[in-house]
């Protein structure tokens, strides 16, 4: 059976990385943990329940915008490119993709390594003649191929608005490198817009509590990584939709003073104080489109349902 090729990324996820990077958050007068702590192996897992919720729109809309213009998509994509998939996560979304195009070969990254394994093993041998690569890479800072991988025109898929969990300036920066690593290929990319609180109330805080137990297990994530000792029944799970920064903001907010402690270092948290998750910016057609072009992409073609809840945009 033919097994996927994991690749070194020259940006390897390093723990004292990782270790300085929380402990920044937790020490700031702001607490912050990065999104991308949500995703160890119970939170990858969390997060694809989330995608299955009828409540959260982004992932089923996007789905069906794949669907109805996958032939536009594939011809916009043209022949045989190399799929380079940018949190590829449980792999389902490139998976469907190839019934519509056949990528020469497929790159999935992620920065839940072990999680990707297994996908990428499954969709593998589901296609048996599509050469599959895996990299775990962290590209929240910087985004660089490894040398070894073909230097011929690349596709770059990132879809389920993922570029939402970074500011503008950040977003504009990560559309620059994957403009430069594109080679000449493209982008398509997946966007969530704007849209009445009520929708993105639902959706982030859905009945079931399945985003709140996914925001609330990043503190057993960060209790792994740094051997710290959060109390997760100290903290509940907050929404808050800032619409002069056009996105929903994910908190968990101290239900009672309460503290955590790792090597030697402690953070104190007065009742109601907050530690902020997650960002997931909300673009406009236009807005998108302007960033892209910004970042040095000219030729787009747009693709929304009838209700414009989520975008995707080929961009060359
Ligand atoms: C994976 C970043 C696109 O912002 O909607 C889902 C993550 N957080 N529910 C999003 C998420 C809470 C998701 N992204």
């Amino acid at each position: 059976m033919q097994k996927p090729v994991f690749l070194e990324s020259q940006q390897v996820i390093s723990t004292q990385n990782l270790v300085t990077e929380i402990e920044a958050g937790l020490l700031a007068e702001s607490a912050t943990i990065a999104p991308k702590f949500l995703y160890d192996g119970l939170g990858a897992h969390l997060f694809t329940a989330i995608t299955l919720l009828p409540e959260y729109y982004p992932t089923a809309v996007e789905t069906e915008i794949l669907l109805q213009y996958k032939n536009e998509i594939a011809t916009a994509l043209g022949n045989d490119p190399i799929l380079i998939d940018l949190g590829a996560g449980d792999c389902k979304k490139a998976a469907r993709l190839f019934e519509s195009i056949k990528p020469l070969s497929y790159v999935a990254i992620d920065f839940s390594v072990e999680y990707l394994k297994e996908a990428l093993e499954k969709l593998q041998s589901q296609y048996a003649d599509i050469p599959m690569y895996g990299i775990g890479m962290d590209f929240s800072h910087t985004l660089k191929l490894p040398e070894t991988l073909s230097q011929t025109p690349r596709t770059f898929f990132y879809p389920g608005s993922s570029i939402g969990n970074f500011l503008p300036t950040e977003a504009h920066a990560l559309l620059t490198q994957i403009k430069r690593e594109a080679l000449g290929g493209g982008l398509l990319i997946g966007v969530d817009l704007m849209k009445a609180d009520r929708v993105l109330r639902a959706a982030y805080d859905d009945p079931l509590k399945i985003t709140a137990a996914f925001n609330l297990n990043i503190l057993r994530s960060v209790n792994a990584i740094i051997a710290a000792n959060f109390d997760v029944s100290h903290f509940c799970h907050k929404v808050v939709i800032n619409h002069s920064k056009e996105r929903v903001e994910l908190y968990l907010e101290a239900l009672r003073d309460t503290s955590v402690s790792w090597h030697g270092k402690q953070r104190l948290f007065k009742k109601g104080e907050l530690i902020h998750t997650e960002n997931s910016h909300k673009y406009s057609i236009a807005s998108i489109q302007d960033l892209l072009n910004r970042s040095g992409f000219q030729a787009l073609k747009t693709w929304t349902d009838p209700e414009q809840y989520f975008a995707v945009i080929y961009a060359k």
